[in-house]
């Protein structure tokens, strides 16, 4: 199994991926923290509660200065008596990423994210930067049935400015098979 392919990536300033229209996936937290606010200020990062299994989203901030060299770290972990690590641990260059789009990961949560956010353009980034109602989910990879949590460290010039954390569950796909 390649885990680079079927793991999920990470893309610059817009915050996080995972939403809920299909049964199988359901939003459950969502946590940000500035870690520098003379260059990240949070406004928004929550969760709207549609219905019983639907949630989306949100997350507004303003970056005070133009960002020129973005970078994520982003784990994935699995709750089992607390979170352990799970499958994915990597770092990415976002602002590569944006110039060239080749990486595969990368993609996936590029389409993701891009409909919902304003993470369409290349580095710099700079003022408010907006995920909106997202809610929309293909996840290429099956995950085991459980309960999941992404952070994400976002850096600019290589020093931690923010953090995105954001837990799921995860139900194998059982209620489209019925
Ligand atoms: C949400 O759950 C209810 C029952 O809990 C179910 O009837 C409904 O189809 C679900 N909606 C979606 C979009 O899966
Ligand atoms: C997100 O998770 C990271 C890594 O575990 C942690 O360092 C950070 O404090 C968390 N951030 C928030 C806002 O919970
Ligand atoms: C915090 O942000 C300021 C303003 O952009 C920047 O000059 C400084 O290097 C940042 N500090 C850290 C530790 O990243
Ligand atoms: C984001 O937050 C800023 C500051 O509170 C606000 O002015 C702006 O309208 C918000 N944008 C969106 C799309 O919510
Ligand atoms: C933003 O997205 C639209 C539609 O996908 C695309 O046509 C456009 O080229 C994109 N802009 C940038 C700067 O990537």
């Amino acid at each position: 199994m390649d885990y680079k392919l079927i793991s999920f990536g990470i893309i610059c300033l817009t915050i996080f991926l995972i939403g809920s229209e299909a049964p199988s996936v359901k939003l459950t937290n969502a946590k940000c923290e500035s870690y520098n606010k003379s260059w990240v200020i949070m406004h928004t990062c929550r969760l709207k509660a549609h219905s019983r299994n639907k949630t989306s989203l949100n997350v507004n901030l303003t970056v005070l200065e133009p960002a020129y060299k973005i970078s994520a770290k982003f784990k994935m972990w699995k709750r089992a008596n607390g979170y352990k690590p799970f499958l994915f641990d990597f770092h990415l260059d976002c602002c590569e990423f944006l110039r060239r789009r080749n990486h595969p990961v990368g993609k996936i949560i590029y389409n993701l994210l891009k409909d919902s956010s304003t993470v369409n353009h290349s580095c710099p980034y700079m003022g408010v930067q907006t995920l909106s109602d997202f809610h929309r989910i293909e996840l290429p990879v099956v995950l085991p049935s459980g309960e999941y949590l992404v952070t994400f460290i976002w850096m600019f010039d290589g020093k931690p400015q923010f953090s995105s954390n954001i837990s799921f569950t995860y139900l194998e796909d059982l209620w489209t098979r019925n």
